[in-house]
């Protein structure tokens, strides 16, 4: 299994593409820290990857509070006593369009950006003890093409791709690899719920996918976990769309 003996931590896990990216990391061998700010759902995600045989545990925990990264940390380290790999999944996107955002701006790049900034940096101090680890950001096609409306996540998700590219330069002489999947369009709930109120937007959104289909979130965790094995070793700092062609870069 390619991820015997591996620990890892994916954070936003109680459902949607964090949840269907530690459940394969599960299956393939890792031990796995469930993360969620939800304090109830990621049980269901432990008990779920426990039935299949594999080890998991749960901590609730906010990805954009310092103290809670911190804890999540040290629970991780108490619990498996290393961390080989961290998936940066939390985040959020909301349609606004840009002449009326205000707040909003603050609270996108801190769910995506802050928080991917505070994992990497607390996981970071870890893996460089050990020479050796991975990192896979979540960021997202907005951030490569632009999407109306997306301006605030879009500007976020650029600067994980960017933060993504510095670090693995940084962390290249501890044998760290740090790459980004950036998935289009996810059939989550998060999108369900942003859809709901346009229906039409979703139909539009499918046309323009050669393969006229939403990802599922096992689309995008099968690229997370080839990032995250040793068959990808001599890659970092890349960034790979999950997106049903409908962007070629
Ligand atoms: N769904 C899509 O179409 C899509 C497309 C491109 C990129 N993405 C990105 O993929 C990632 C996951 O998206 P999703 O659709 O599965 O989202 P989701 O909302 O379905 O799941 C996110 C999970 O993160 C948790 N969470 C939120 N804020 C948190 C915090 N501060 N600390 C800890 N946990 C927190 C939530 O409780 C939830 O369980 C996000 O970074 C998102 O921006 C999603």
């Amino acid at each position: 299994m390619r991820f015997s003996d591996k620990v890892a931590i994916v954070t936003g896990e109680a459902r949607g593409i964090g949840k269907a990216i530690a459940v394969r990391l599960a299956k393939e061998g890792a031990k796995v820290m469930v993360v969620d700010k939800n304090p109830d759902t990621p049980k269901d995600t432990v008990e779920g990857i426990k039935k299949d045989g594999a080890q998991a545990t749960a901590i609730a925990a906010d990805m954009t509070k310092a103290e809670d990264v911190h804890r999540m940390v040290q629970a991780t380290m108490e619990q498996f006593g290393k961390i080989d790999i961290l998936v940066n999944n939390v985040g959020l996107f909301t349609f606004e369009p840009f002449l009326d955002t205000k707040e909003e701006w603050d609270r996108l790049l801190t769910l995506n950006l802050k928080s991917t900034l505070l994992c990497s940096q607390a996981v970071l101090k870890e893996m460089v003890k050990k020479s050796y680890g991975k990192i896979v950001n979540i960021s997202s096609d907005a951030a490569r093409i632009g999407v109306t409306t997306m301006g605030s996540y879009s500007a976020a998700k650029a600067g994980v791709m960017g933060l993504t590219k510095t670090l693995a330069r940084e962390m290249a002489r501890y044998n760290i690899n740090i790459n980004c999947v950036c998935p289009g369009l996810v059939d989550t709930q998060m999108t369900a719920d942003l859809v709901a109120f346009a229906p039409e937007m979703k139909e539009k959104m499918i046309k323009a996918v050669p393969f006229r289909r939403l990802a599922t979130p096992e689309d995008a965790a099968a690229a997370v976990c080839f990032f995250a094995s040793d068959e990808a070793s001599y890659i970092t700092g890349q960034s790979l769309s999950v997106n049903g062609g409908q962007a070629m870069f």
